[in-house]
């Protein structure tokens, strides 16, 4: 039986995929050097699992370790093809993914970012493995672009930090790489949008190890009462209501665009694919908060500040392309954000407190 290999599969976005790709009954290997993740979520998805009606589950193992180690790859890869159970398609979550960080701290983004893309494309060349799906951001697009309208694949690339550049970069390596040898590689750089949420049973969600600057995160912070209130950046955006507007799309609509993804890799031609993945819808910053505010009947104080520097007013996918090709479509709703993200919280704070 094949195996993909999710790297950087126990952080927010790959252990969401995790999930979805096992009750498909696909197996999975996670490598991860626990960066930014916990042991923990491994044995959550495993629960998931459990729980979950799928007569076909996958087998799900975990290897923490660098995924720049080149020698450590190797010899998993080696290991998958002798027991049978050969890597085929990779899917490259790993990376640090803070703007913020990244104008701080460049040098480590572009090690850990790109070195992570060049070990993993070096390995899986050398075991034959040509399927890639490459987690890349709606950062790589020009901020004039961001601005306006709803951007399309073809909109202009030009990112303005760090993070956006080793992302913008990537896709070029990609690109170089998928031209070098025409009719060998399948790869597809998926564009998230603003992704959010958290999976329906709670178990798993955003948990970052860091300074959280998200805007879900934030507001979490403030209903656990770790933070006095939510400061929204900028209220004379020109918006329909004077805050930035994003496309939040559900965390598990994005698992369920990376096996659509896949399929449609493995049923088509080599080729290397860029697709936006978001809904195509825009929410305001203060339409979300409401949101929060009326699905959990919470309470959730906020105060007006200067914009953030970096910060674009609106940024929407056009996902037609997606549309178009995958057989996907997202179908959760703002409010089953709120309501998942709500229900994850208070799991975890139970979770933090045995662990405490
Ligand atoms: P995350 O930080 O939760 O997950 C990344 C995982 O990679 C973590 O588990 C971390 O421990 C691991 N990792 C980091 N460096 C590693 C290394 N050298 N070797 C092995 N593992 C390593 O982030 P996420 O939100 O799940 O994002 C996943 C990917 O999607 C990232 O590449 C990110 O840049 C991209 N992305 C995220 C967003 C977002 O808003 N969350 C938006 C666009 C793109
Ligand atoms: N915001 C606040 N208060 C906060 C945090 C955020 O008002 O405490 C606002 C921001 O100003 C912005 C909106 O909420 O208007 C969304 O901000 P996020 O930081 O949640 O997300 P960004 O749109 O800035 O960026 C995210 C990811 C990037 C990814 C990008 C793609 O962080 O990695 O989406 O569009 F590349």
């Amino acid at each position: 039986m094949p195996t993909i290999l999710a790297a950087g599969g126990l952080g927010f976005i790959g252990s969401h995929t995790c999930a979805v790709l096992l009750e498909k009954g696909l197996n999975v290997l996670v490598i991860d050097s626990l960066e930014n993740s916990v042991e923990d979520v491994f044995y959550q998805i495993k629960k998931i699992l459990n729980f979950a009606k799928s007569s076909k589950k996958g087998n799900f193992s975990f290897r923490k370790g660098d995924v720049r180690n080149k020698e450590f790859l190797r010899k998993i890869f080696k290991e998958y093809k002798l027991s049978g159970n050969q890597i085929e398609i990779v899917i490259h979550f790993a990376g640090l993914k803070s703007v913020g960080e990244s104008v701080l701290n460049p040098l480590s983004y572009w090690d850990v970012n790109i070195n992570t893309t060049i070990s993993l494309l070096t390995i899986m060349d050398e075991f034959k493995c040509n399927n890639l799906i490459f987690s890349s951001s709606a950062t790589v697009y020009q901020l004039e672009i961001l601005m306006n309208k709803k951007v399309t694949e073809e909109s202009k690339l030009s990112p303005i930090n760090p993070y956006g550049n080793t992302k913008f970069t990537i896709e070029k390596i990609l690109s170089d790489v998928s031209q070098s040898e025409s009719n060998k590689w399948r790869i597809a750089n998926l564009r998230y949008f603003n992704p959010v949420g958290a999976h329906e049973s709670g178990l798993i969600g955003e948990n970052p190890k860091d300074k959280p600057n998200n805007l879900l995160p934030m507001l979490l912070k403030v209903i656990n009462k770790e933070k006095k209130e939510l400061s929204i950046f900028g209220s004379d955006w020109p918006t329909k209501d004077g805050t930035c507007v994003r496309d939040f799309v559900h965390v598990m609509d994005l698992a369920e665009a990376h096996v659509a993804t896949l399929k449609f890799l493995l049923n088509n031609e080599p080729q290397i694919i860029n697709l936006n993945i978001g809904t195509g819808e825009g929410t305001s910053v203060l339409e979300l908060i409401d949101s929060f505010k009326n699905t959990n009947k919470c309470d959730l104080p906020y105060v007006f500040e200067g914009r953030r520097p970096g910060d674009v007013p609106y940024s929407v996918a056009d996902n037609t392309k997606a549309l178009k090709l995958l057989d996907w479509k997202p179908s959760r709703s703002i409010e089953d954000i709120c309501k998942d993200t709500w229900r994850w919280n208070k799991a975890n704070i139970k979770i933090n407190e045995k662990l405490i």
